[in-house]
């Protein structure tokens, strides 16, 4: 669900993109001003290209994916509450570590879903890279620029102008934080950008290459961008508002790193304030001691165990020609998910 991409929308906004499909049946003006939480450049920006704004929405699918992909076994799992669109606005006003993924991963998903559309001939504004034309070589040596680059220079500037609109309004140290995430998020994207290639030249001899660049799977965007949560930085904003001091005592460039203000909630229980669904009901594993172990999950409150019968296919054998035909076995597993957490009885009277 594409909750999360209020973050970047403010609240309520998933109300607002239900209508961009159809975009094309009403006036962008119209649109874009039923869109909640653009601020007026984005609201703009709306207006002039609503082709973009539906990339856009479709690329949001796309990164909340990643995003709940790279942290299925955590309790933090980058879901937000169905109905209250406001939770995930207020994470964000937390400055955590998750913040700064979520900040990063969103704009590098913006970048994403622009160069592909850019590419795919969907936009009016862009298209393939029109500058890789002529001779190039790499360490194969020399080939011809053909098909399509991927344009991802201008994937790179919409998302910029786009994403970045929403903290130019106050220079405090959490805008500071979002737009320095921002820019770690676009520049992943690029570093995965790869030379695809085809051979020409007698019976497959490759003395003939042309070739293109292309973006790798948005999977190694995030990734990378997962690396990057792990060893984020903490870091408080200069006196003077320019720039990041490094709140632990050692020498770390933040260039490439995501950076964060305030040190984030453990997850375990529900606090809304915090941005934290906490763990009860979540499936855990019983015999792994890592982040998806039931006592990391259940922080320590225990699980329930469930039988559950598992149908799979089993007995495949090839039968000539050509289909494979398998037996359903059922086997008995057990799920263990975290309980939830045991109010005092004081609390639970009256
Ligand atoms: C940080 O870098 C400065 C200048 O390069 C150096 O003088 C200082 O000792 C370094 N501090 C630490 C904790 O490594
Ligand atoms: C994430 O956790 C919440 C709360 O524990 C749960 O309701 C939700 O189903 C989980 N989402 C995913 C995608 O696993
Ligand atoms: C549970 O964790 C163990 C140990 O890490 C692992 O070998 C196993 O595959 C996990 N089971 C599931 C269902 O993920």
């Amino acid at each position: 669900s594409p909750e999360i991409f209020d973050v970047k929308m403010g609240s309520r906004a998933r109300k607002g993109w239900e209508p961009l499909s159809h975009t094309h049946s009403l006036g962008a003006r119209v649109i874009c001003n039923h869109i909640p939480g653009l601020v007026n450049k984005q609201r703009q920006l709306c207006q002039r290209h609503p082709d973009l704004m539906q990339s856009i929405g479709e690329g949001a699918k796309e990164w909340i994916r990643e995003c709940q992909h790279q942290f299925r076994y955590h309790r933090w799992n980058c879901s937000t509450l169905d109905r209250d669109h406001t939770v995930f606005g207020r994470v964000m006003l937390r400055s955590s570590k998750e913040a700064a993924f979520v900040y990063a991963i969103s704009s590098a998903g913006v970048v994403y879903a622009i160069t592909r559309a850019c590419s795919q001939g969907e936009l009016k504004i862009c298209n393939c890279d029109g500058q890789k034309r002529g001779q190039a070589s790499d360490d194969r040596g020399n080939f011809d620029w053909g098909g399509c680059s991927d344009n991802i220079k201008y994937g790179i500037r919409f998302a910029k102008a786009f994403v970045d609109a929403q903290e130019r309004m106050v220079k405090d140290a959490r805008a500071m934080m979002n737009l320095h995430n921002n820019r770690c998020g676009r520049m992943a994207v690029k570093r995965f950008m790869k030379l695809e290639c085809k051979c020409h030249g007698v019976s497959g001899s490759c003395s003939l290459r042309t070739c293109w660049l292309a973006m790798s799977d948005f999977r190694r965007t995030g990734d990378y961008l997962r690396r990057k949560y792990d060893t984020a930085i903490e870091v408080t904003m200069n006196q003077d508002g320019t720039g990041f001091t490094v709140a632990e005592n050692y020498n770390r460039s933040t260039k490439n790193e995501l950076v964060y203000v305030e040190k984030s909630p453990d997850y375990c229980l529900m606090d809304r304030a915090a941005g934290s669904l906490g763990t009860a009901g979540r499936v855990c594993n019983k015999s792994s001691r890592d982040t998806d172990g039931c006592e990391v999950m259940c922080c320590g409150r225990g699980y329930d165990t469930m039988r559950v019968k598992h149908v799979t296919k089993c007995e495949c054998k090839f039968k000539w020609c050509c289909a494979v035909e398998c037996k359903d076995c059922e086997d008995v597993v057990d799920i263990h998910t975290c309980k939830p957490h045991k109010r005092p009885e004081r609390l639970d009277r009256n």
